[in-house]
């Protein structure tokens, strides 16, 4: 949640900013402001888009080599022009953006208040900013110290960054619990919440730790610990391109990436999966194997989509390794006193690996002796680092707030996983464990086959834009996908939106079912389908309007439905990844018709870096 950007070098810095700031719009688009340092502070900014901004300071003097830019996610304080960031010190002279939370802020303003300091915004980075300038003038030191001695002082999360008029290269910055990744050029250096805001500039890149202090000049990277001891700057190099962050011809980001699954599908499980030597590589499983053989259990912690992956693994091991697995969201997990015993192993699922409730229950259960193991997408992020093993998804960059392609790239790991390890318990036959590797295997060509009958989403989608609500319902390894299916709905077509066991629905949710209502049932051949066959009966019974996801050549649902999208038949381990597609599509198209900013919904953010 927010994004920030930061450069210092030979460069215009404002071209450099507001271009960085664009890409890191999924993280938070309340409002957007830049700071300038050139013979003094400039600084810009705006409740709504980075574009609005960028319009409305056109042919302003923008002209300086060093500058910082922010994109909001409003915590404290609605969105609006005063409370955007930059903030700017009592004094003038010191400007700052802050991604993340300060807990303490209260007792904090209450102290300033007391000094006589007046605050212009609702926002706690205000107070933060305020308690650096009086720290300075207090203990007259310079900024670097003051920020240390504030930081230690402060509770919560951030990434902050500061400009001073009085040192007109430099940007200070410090990170606890949200990221920051600072690129190395010649001569130049640039900040930012991830890599794409340097990705045309430098490949190298610093992934900046906790409690770390940046002090950042054109020739120089000073990295310290809150203690001023300095710390040897860990150079990496990035993997990534700048077309993998372009919309490449879609319109929108979101619709590339659900086309983008086959491929994505298939990156994950090259170089794993060898469905003919029937053999999975996967080192991170491989190097802990004894401690998943022996494991007494697993705990999953996960939030949002990456939760509905989580739920649909405890499923799949369960019934493939016959070890017991418990789902937890994390900002439960974190808080709640939970057991967690040594050798528990804890599976950590999440597409940024900065979502702040994941990271600290991992950090909870890693104090208690748990081994912790990352299924992540993005390389290099905070949850990947502190684990203890692992397995990338490689979906590549996500850029849609709402979770596609790292969903199934989740499912392709998790599954790969059990596989893995089921087999070298034995728990799984020779038989079935080689045509689950088939089945794998031929899932990106089913994807795309599904893909390529999109249209007939669209016009289901037409016909239910109008709806109010939607209930989705689904069975065994579906009820997963209809929970991520309600989820998809929700955030891009805001139509409230439940998924639910099929067979639980008649202990509530069937007492809103009437002719206005469509529920999408995920009924895929499996062996639930004759139970699934009579909910389905169940609604129509009561005049609900049904969509249902079926298996190629079912001939008895068709009969009952009111609109039917096929998939191609597939195991029902593997089936999930594909009924998940159509789920995709139908919530894209819906917030479509609707007007809906479906790569960029209200309220949400993309990279939950706040508790
Ligand atoms: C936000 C995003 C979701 C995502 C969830 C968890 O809510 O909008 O798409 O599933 O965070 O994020 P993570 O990065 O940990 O998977």
């Amino acid at each position: 949640m927010c994004g920030i950007v930061g450069y210092t070098g030979p460069k215009e810095a404002y071209p450099i900013v507001i271009t960085g700031l664009k890409r890191l719009e999924y993280r938070g688009y309340d409002s957007t402001g830049v700071a300038l340092l050139n013979s003094g502070l400039k600084v810009y900014k705006k409740k709504g888009r980075v574009a609005e901004l960028e319009e409305s300071i056109l042919g302003k003097d923008l002209h300086a080599h060093t500058g910082i830019g922010h994109t909001r996610w409003a915590t404290h304080g609605e969105p609006s022009d005063r409370n955007a960031h930059p903030h700017t010190s009592a004094s003038g002279k010191l400007a700052m953006i802050h991604n993340g939370i300060i807990e303490n802020y209260a007792q904090l303003k209450k102290e300033l208040g007391n000094k006589g300091y007046v605050f212009t915004s609702d926002t706690d980075t205000e107070v933060l900013l305020n308690f650096i300038e009086d720290i300075k003038e207090n203990n007259q030191c310079d900024l670097e110290e003051a920020v240390r001695v504030a930081l230690k002082r402060v509770t919560g999360a951030y990434v902050i960054l500061l400009l001073d008029a009085d040192s007109p290269d430099t940007i200070i910055a410090a990170r606890k619990g949200s990221p920051l990744v600072i690129g190395v050029g010649k001569g130049e250096h640039f900040l930012g919440s991830d890599a794409s805001p340097m990705l045309e500039y430098t490949k190298e890149v610093v992934y900046v730790n906790d409690y770390e202090l940046a002090i950042v000049r054109p020739n120089e990277l000073i990295l310290k610990n809150l203690g001023n001891e300095k710390i040897t700057p860990f150079v990496t190099k990035l993997d990534m391109e700048l077309a993998e962050i372009e919309k490449g011809g879609y319109d929108h980001f979101m619709l590339k990436e659900i086309f983008e699954q086959p491929s994505t599908i298939h990156d994950c499980l090259r170089g794993r999966l060898d469905a003919t030597a029937g053999t999975i590589t996967m080192s991170g499983i491989q190097n802990n194997i004894e401690h998943f053989k022996n494991a007494q259990r697993i705990i999953m912690v996960a939030c949002g989509t990456s939760w509905h992956a989580a739920l649909l693994a405890e499923y799949i091991i369960e019934e493939l390794c016959r070890i017991p697995v418990e789902v937890e969201y994390a900002s439960e997990f974190r808080y709640r006193n939970p057991i967690v015993n040594k050798g528990d192993i804890i599976v950590a699922i999440s597409q940024s690996g900065e979502t702040a409730d994941t990271l600290v229950a991992i950090e909870r259960a890693k104090e208690n002796g748990a081994i912790i193991f990352g299924v992540v997408n993005v390389v290099g992020s905070s949850i990947a680092r502190i684990s203890d093993g692992g397995a990338y998804t490689h979906a590549g960059p996500e850029i849609g707030v709402a979770s596609t392609k790292a969903f199934t790239g989740q499912l392709a790991v998790l599954i790969m996983m059990a596989l893995k390890i089921a087999k070298e318990k034995g728990t799984i036959s020779d038989e079935r464990y080689k045509n689950l590797l088939l089945e794998l295997d031929a899932v990106p060509e089913k994807v795309n086959a599904i893909l390529k009958n999109a249209d007939a989403l669209k016009a289901i989608a037409l016909k239910y834009k109008g709806a109010s609500d939607a209930l989705y319902l689904g069975r065994g390894y579906n009820f997963p996908i209809a929970l991520e299916g309600a989820l998809k709905l929700k955030e891009i077509s805001y139509i409230h939106a439940e998924g639910y066991p099929a067979a639980e629905m008649k202990h509530g949710p069937i007492a809103l079912v009437d002719e206005n209502l469509p529920v999408v049932f995920i009924a895929t051949k499996d062996s639930y389908h004759e139970k699934i066959v009579s909910n389905i009966q169940e609604i129509k019974a009561r005049k609900g309007k049904v969509i249902a996801v079926i298996t190629e050549g079912d001939e008895i649902i068709p009969g009952m439905a009111d609109d039917v999208f096929y998939i191609p038949e597939a195991d029902e381990i593997i089936a999930p990844m594909l009924s998940t597609i159509p789920m995709q599509l139908l919530s894209y198209y819906v917030g479509i018709a609707k007007g809906v900013d479906v790569d960029k919904p209200r309220n949400l953010a993309k990279s939950v870096t706040v508790e």
